[in-house]
């Protein structure tokens, strides 16, 4: 009999762009996490299922080995650190880029000059830290939840560091990204246990994925 396989996911474009690279696994979902309270899945096979859960908790489930593996971007990776995760590979979902933004009309040489003390609001602090930590310039973090394009608006902060796409969000609160961070995208996540005791199931899984 096949090991049973807990798959972790978050809602909106995660989930979006997940179920074609699980249809090619042979996955298909039952429930419709947009339409459904329910946070456990069922799938066409009886011993796979699909958890939702915040962005943020995704490497959390799968490290402890509450699911199997799961799929999560390089930003919620890189604040929860690698411990317990096998990362076999980039999806190449989910593409958008890390950015320092500022109002428009400010000098950001000048803000963030040697020697100026910068405050950054951001959801995701250890990258803003590094980032700036390398370019030598002093930052006070301010750590957000969400909506981190107001924080400049109100006079909370400078600057922010975000998630930037179509550039859409940034333009329509009076913003512009003005240094870029690092590219990002969703990878592939295997609780290291999980893959030694289920090979036979996950392995054929990751396959599939690798060869889209
Ligand atoms: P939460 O729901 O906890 O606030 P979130 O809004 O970041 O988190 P999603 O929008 O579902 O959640 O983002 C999931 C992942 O998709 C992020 O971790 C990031 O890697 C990527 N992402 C976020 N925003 C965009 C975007 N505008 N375009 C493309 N990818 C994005
Ligand atoms: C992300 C990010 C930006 C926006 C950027 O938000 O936090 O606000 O996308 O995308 P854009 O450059 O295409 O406008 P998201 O859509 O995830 O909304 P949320 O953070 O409010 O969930």
């Amino acid at each position: 009999m096949q090991n049973p396989i807990t798959i972790a996911l978050s809602k909106g474009r995660i989930f979006e762009e997940t179920v074609p690279l699980l249809q090619k696994a042979g996955i298909e979902i039952l429930d419709n996490p947009e339409t459904s309270r329910k946070l456990i899945l069922n799938t066409n096979n009886k011993n796979t299922r699909v958890i939702i859960l915040r962005p943020t908790d995704v490497p959390t489930y799968v490290q402890y080995g509450a699911a199997d593996f799961g799929i999560a971007g390089k930003d919620v990776l890189m604040q929860h650190g690698e411990m317990g995760l096998y990362q076999p590979l980039d999806l190449e979902i989910a593409q958008c880029k890390m950015m320092v933004a500022v109002k428009k009309g400010v000098d950001y040489q000048k803000v963030s000059s040697i020697g100026s003390r910068l405050r950054v609001a951001t959801k995701y602090p250890d990258i803003a830290k590094k980032h700036f930590a390398k370019k030598g310039v002093h930052v006070d973090i301010i750590k957000l939840y969400g909506s981190m394009e107001l924080a400049p608006l109100v006079g909370l902060s400078d600057a922010i560091v975000d998630i930037v796409s179509t550039g859409n969000t940034l333009q329509a609160n009076n913003l512009v990204p003005v240094e870029f961070i690092m590219d990002i995208s969703s990878r592939l996540i295997v609780n290291k246990a999980s893959l030694r005791l289920k090979y036979q199931t996950i392995q054929p899984i990751i396959d599939a994925f690798s060869s889209l």
